[in-house]
């Protein structure tokens, strides 16, 4: 067997070429000269969406039968590593059964608003979520030999305008918010491949974004699978091909082709790059055509109870007063609302997965006695329908309790578009106050994949987020329902009140084909906590049927290098009387700092299960980078020599235990004076300092003289206004106020910076 390298020798250019593009819509082209395969790959990411017949981008042409897994929303709520890993698993078996290699997803762009179109197939508003849990579903994937497509690779966050739109995002603000998952998924997750993004990423495609695809994916990540175009997200395919788009996806009739082909042969493009892009390509392909396994088996009902079984620990339970869930057989409950036999369980697009068989709540309930329905609303239609609200009114008002299911239909989030604000249908608004007021046993189930406005939050009694729970959701709701599952999701992402509170409210969607990300670092909680905003549900909240305390919070050291790891350990006890899982929550928060930073950080989260009364230690890990913030200065993360303070919470709102560390950075960031640095800045530097302060008390007694009382420059200039003018001013000023000449300064700064 030759190796790839020696294949790639004996390949005429044009051979090379026709390897850099789908030979149709999934698959990849094959050279049976050389007995070179072109594989298939199939969306993701959720499940597997594999078209047989007419390929299509968007969801419209039926795919196989297949199962559909609850939705990134749900399955991030899970905080649970090994729930995501076990549905990787899966999807990596299904995948070998029907010979795809290469699965499209996982999908981690950030919750940035609220009304992304596609926030239900993505992770979440926090990067350290969205990585941890990308890593653990792509082992799972990957542990079947089949390969994953971390998607969309960079910075796309909206669908308004999706192929054209530019994100302009500064240095920092990608660098903590909007790459950290993917830059996980390489490193840690060691993802075989990558989809670039359809929009521009601060001016340039991300198809032929070389910074992106080579310098900071490959060279400063090592990277060592290929990147794979978005379907259609090529602009110049040469450039793409040096910048390190591998593979253009789907293909372009081999338009494209030939325009590499005629790069080449002008010396415009080096025969390298496309020998490197061949390179990358086959041997990602290698690893799944080596350990093929079509023989393994698909048992359909299987994973459908698993879809099941996983979704019923992603449910987030996000009110229960007076403990009106769990249900008992003893209640007589009234299900209402049509998503309660339609439910809608994932959402539109590229990702839709041709269910073999759906579980509605109303089906999973069929063998409950006491248990009535009635429809109350239409998915379909915004308006109320009087004789179906009479009916939902009349069953809810003889029944001891009401489950009404409610959320966002199809047409109301989907891939392609954004939502334009955050409110459920107004009739099934409409509909749950008007049951609350007949029967105040009320318990709201919401179907939707990203945050509603609630107005009625305080006329029910009960709220479960289900988000879009997969194929097999009623089994899910109904285990919770009726406490045969203790809830233990919460929330990956912020419930604000209001749209108009969201942190890129006023900027969300760009102008034309400009969408700058002016909240910066400020996205999700890092906003909401930073200006002490009310919000409905905070991040990492949600409610169990059991109660846990926190105890014994113990930190390996007081005082640590930013070089050594921190060791935190915490008790965690179920202080109730059910069995549950409590999702114990790290932040970290810097106590002072010279730039902008978040109040707190999540940087570690830990599932465990407890019996009642039952306690158990909790061990977590913490490096440099979760004190880090990235440093424009040195473009590297950087860590500021002070107090962190380590929060141990239930929620991000809820810290119930604080310790604190002293941490020393390793690294100065190097500063080099100039005639305009200011007296400030110069005298926190100790030895520059040193040097500033004898010459200031000569030259400018003036302003750190403290006025005579009453005298009439005391009155002009107060001690704080002298001291503020004297800390601002820059070196130059000294030439004005204080009879220096320009050679002193020259001096000066030859003696501070040396
Ligand atoms: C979507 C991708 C998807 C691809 C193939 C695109 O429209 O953005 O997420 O994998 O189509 O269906």
């Amino acid at each position: 067997m030759s190796t790839i390298k020696e294949q790639i020798a004996q390949m005429t250019l044009e051979e090379k070429v026709s390897l850099l593009s789908g030979a149709d819509f999934w698959h990849t082209r094959s050279i049976p000269r050389l007995g070179i395969e072109g594989v298939m790959v199939s969306d993701g990411p959720h499940g597997l969406r594999k078209q047989d017949d007419a390929g299509d981008h968007l969801g419209i042409n039926e795919s196989i039968k297949a199962v559909c897994f609850p939705a990134a929303c749900a399955s991030t709520a899970s905080f649970d590593r090994s729930l995501v890993h076990e549905l990787g698993e899966a999807i990596g078996d299904e995948c070998q059964h029907e010979q795809v290699a290469i699965n499209l997803g996982p999908a981690i762009n950030i919750k940035r608003s609220p009304l992304c179109g596609r926030n239900f197939e993505y992770m979440s508003e926090d990067p350290y979520l969205a990585g941890e849990m990308a890593v653990d579903l792509i082992k799972g994937i990957q542990s079947r030999n089949i390969g994953v497509s971390v998607k969309h690779f960079a910075a796309n966050d909206q669908e308004h305008r999706r192929m054209s739109s530019d994100s302009v995002v500064d240095e920092r603000t990608l660098r903590e918010i909007y790459l950290p998952a993917f830059e996980a998924s390489v490193k840690r997750g060691k993802a075989w491949t990558l989809m670039c993004s359809y929009n521009k990423v601060n001016g340039t495609y991300a198809s032929e974004n070389k910074w992106l695809l080579t310098d900071l994916l490959r060279n400063e990540w090592g990277f060592d699978g290929y990147v794979m175009s978005d379907w259609g997200a090529v602009s110049k395919r040469p450039c793409g091909v040096e910048a390190g788009l591998d593979l253009e996806m789907p293909g372009s009739n081999g338009i494209n082709d030939a325009e590499v082909l005629k790069a080449v042969h002008d010396g415009r493009l080096d025969e390298k790059y496309v020998d490197i892009c061949v390179e990358h390509i086959l041997t990602v392909h290698e690893r799944y055509l080596k350990n093929r396994k079509p023989e393994t088996p698909w048992n359909q009902e299987a994973d459908h109870a698993l879809a099941g079984k996983l979704a019923a620990d992603c449910l987030v339970l996000l009110k229960n007063e007076d403990g009106i869930l769990p249900l008992s057989d003893a209640d007589s409950v009234a299900v209402i609302g049509e998503f309660a036999v339609k439910p809608r369980y994932q959402g539109g697009g590229s990702s839709h997965i041709n269910s073999f068989k759906v579980t509605s709540l109303m089906e999973a309930l069929s063998d409950k006695t006491g248990v009535t329905y009635a429809q109350g609303y239409n998915i379909n239609s915004i308006d109320e329908d009087e004789a179906l609200t009479t009916e939902a009114l009349k069953v809810a008002a003889a029944a001891s309790k009401v489950v009404l299911v409610a959320g966002l239909p199809d047409s109301f989030e989907s891939e392609g578009y954004d939502r334009k604000h955050m409110q459920m249908p107004a009739n099934q608004n409409a509909l749950i106050e008007k049951i609350a007021a007949v029967n105040p046993n009320i318990i709201v189930l919401l179907y939707n994949g990203s945050p509603v406005e609630m107005p009625w939050n305080d006329k029910v009694k009960g709220i479960i987020e289900g988000y879009l729970a997969g194929q097999n959701v009623g089994t899910a709701n109904r285990a919770v329902l009726y406490g045969e599952v203790n809830p233990s999701g919460r929330l990956p992402e912020t419930m604000p009140i209001r749209l108009e509170d969201t942190p890129c409210y006023l900027s969300y969607g760009g102008e034309g084909n400009t969408a700058v990300y002016n909240e910066g670092i400020f996205v999700g909680y890092r906003y909401y906590d930073k200006k002490k905003m009310a919000v409905l549900y905070p991040f990492g909240y949600g409610l169990s049927y059991t109660t846990f305390d926190y105890s014994n919070l113990k930190l390996s050291a007081d005082s640590i290098k930013d070089t050594d790891e921190l060791t935190v350990c915490v008790d965690v006890t179920n202080t109730g009387k059910v069995a549950g899982k409590e999702v114990v929550q790290l932040y970290v928060s810097d106590r002072e700092s010279s730039v902008f930073r978040p109040v707190r950080e999540l940087k570690g989260f830990d599932k465990v299960e407890l019996q009642p009364g039952e306690t158990k230690t909790v061990v977590f890990k913490l490096d440099k980078r979760a004190f880090a913030y990235w440093s424009t200065e040195i473009h590297d993360w950087y860590v500021e020599s002070g107090a962190f303070e380590i929060q141990i919470g239930h929620n991000s709102r809820d810290i119930a235990l604080t310790a604190c560390v002293d941490v020393t950075g390793t690294r100065e960031i190097p500063v080099t004076f100039n005639e305009d640095s200011i007296v400030m800045d110069i005298m926190a530097n100790p030895k520059a300092g040193a040097v500033l302060q004898n010459i200031m008390k000569e030259k400018l007694a003036i302003f750190t003289q403290p006025q005579e009382e009453g005298s009439a420059s005391s009155e002009a200039i107060s001690d704080e206004m002298g001291l503020a003018m004297m800390q601002y001013m820059p070196l130059r000023g000294m030439i004005s106020f204080g009879g220096v000449t320009h050679e002193q300064i020259a001096q000066l700064l030859a003696a501070i910076n040396s």
